[in-house]
C-alpha cells in the first residue's frame, strides 16, 4: 500500500510571537446547561510549564479540552496558536492545530486501541502520511521519551497501568507537539510508577515544550510546573502564581478543596492536620 502524503504548510505561522492561548470570559455549558467553566481569563506563554490544580468537578478536564479544540467555549473568546478558535474547527487548520496541541485523556484505554503499543505510537504518523522512515523516527523518538521501546511489541491491555499511561502519551508525542495537554496522568498510580512518571513528564519540559498538567496531586506540582491556576469550586481561576507561593497558602487549598483541615482530638488537645483529598476518594 503507498500512502499518499498529505499537505503539510511549512510556512512559519503567524502565531509564532502570540501566546499559546488567550481566554477571556470563557464559559462552557455541558448540553447547554450543566455549568463546567465559569469566567475564564488566563493567558499561557509559549514554553510556560503550568499545572492546573483543581478539586474534582472545578472544570479542569473542560478546560484542558477546550484547549485541545475538542470543543469551543459557550461563551467569552479563545485564541489558540494565535488563531480564533472558531477556525480550529475547519479541516486544514484543524489537521494543523493538532500537530502542534496534543491532549493525553486521563484514561488510557480511550487513547489506546491497536494491536500493538508500537500501532498506537505509530497512528497519528501515519495518519499525517510521513514517509515510512519518518514514521519510524518519530515513534522511536515517542517510545524513548518514554521509556517503553522495550514495550513495542506488546499490545495495550499487557500492560501495568504506569506503562499504559506512558504509551498513551507516547501516542500523542509522536505527532511532535509543541504544546502538550496532560489530564491527571498520576491517577491511580503507585507511588513509585507515579515519581517515574513525573521525572519523564519534567524531562519533557525541560525539551521546551508548553505543558500544562490537571491534577488535584500537590506532591508532583514543583516538579512539574513553574506555574499554577488554581481553578475554584466556583469553576473560575482562583489563583495563579508560583508553586512555592500557591502550596504555601492552606487558606487557598482549603477554599479549592485541595486540602482538607480535619480536628482530632487528642486527650483534651486538639491538633489539626491537612490531609490530601486521595485519602479521601476512591477514584
Ligand atoms: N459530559 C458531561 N455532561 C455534563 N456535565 C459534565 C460532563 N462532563 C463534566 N461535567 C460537569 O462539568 C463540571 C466540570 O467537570 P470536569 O471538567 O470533568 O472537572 P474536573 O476534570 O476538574 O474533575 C462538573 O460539574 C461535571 O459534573
Ligand atoms: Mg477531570
Amino acid at each position: 500500500m503507498t500512502i499518499e502524503p498529505m499537505p503539510v504548510p511549512l510556512e512559519p505561522s503567524p502565531a509564532a510571537a502570540a501566546a499559546v492561548f488567550e481566554l477571556h470570559g470563557v464559559r462552557y455549558l455541558y448540553g447547554g446547561r450543566q455549568t463546567a467553566l465559569d469566567g475564564i481569563d488566563l493567558r499561557i506563554e509559549r514554553g510556560e510549564r503550568v499545572a492546573l490544580l483543581g478539586a474534582n468537578g472545578s472544570g479542569k478536564s473542560t478546560l484542558l479540552k477546550l484547549l485541545d479544540g475538542i470543543i469551543a467555549p459557550s461563551d467569552g473568546t479563545m485564541r489558540a496558536l494565535g488563531r480564533d478558535v472558531a477556525a480550529v474547527a475547519d479541516g486544514l487548520d484543524s489537521f494543523r492545530f493538532h500537530r502542534e496541541v496534543g491532549l493525553v485523556f486521563q484514561d488510557p484505554d480511550v487513547q489506546l486501541f491497536s494491536a500493538t503499543v508500537f500501532d498506537d505510537v505509530a497512528f497519528g504518523p501515519l495518519q499525517l502520511g510521513l514517509a515510512q522512515d519518518e514514521v519510524r523516527a518519530c515513534c522511536d523518538e515517542a517510545l524513548r521519551q518514554m521509556d517503553i521501546a522495550h514495550l513495542s511489541n506488546r499490545a495495550p491491555f499487557e500492560l501495568s497501568g504506569g506503562e499504559k499511561k506512558r504509551a498513551a502519551i507516547a501516542s500523542v508525542l509522536s505527532l511532535r507537539p509543541d504544546v502538550l495537554l496532560l489530564d491527571e496522568p498520576t491517577a491511580s498510580l503507585d507511588p513509585r510508577t507515579k515519581w517515574v512518571l513525573v521525572n519523564l513528564i519534567r524531562q519533557l519540559g525541560e525539551g521546551g515544550k508548553t505543558l500544562v498538567t490537571a491534577t488535584h496531586e500537590l506532591e508532583i506540582v514543583p516538579l512539574i510546573a513553574e506555574r499554577v491556576v488554581v481553578l475554584g469550586e466556583n469553576r473560575r481561576v482562583l489563583a495563579d502564581g508560583r508553586p512555592a507561593e500557591i502550596l504555601a497558602d492552606r487558606d487557598l487549598l482549603i477554599r479549592a478543596n485541595l486540602i482538607h483541615e480535619h480536628l482530632h482530638e487528642h486527650g483534651g488537645t486538639s491538633h489539626s492536620h491537612d490531609h490530601d483529598l486521595e485519602h479521601h476518594e476512591a477514584e
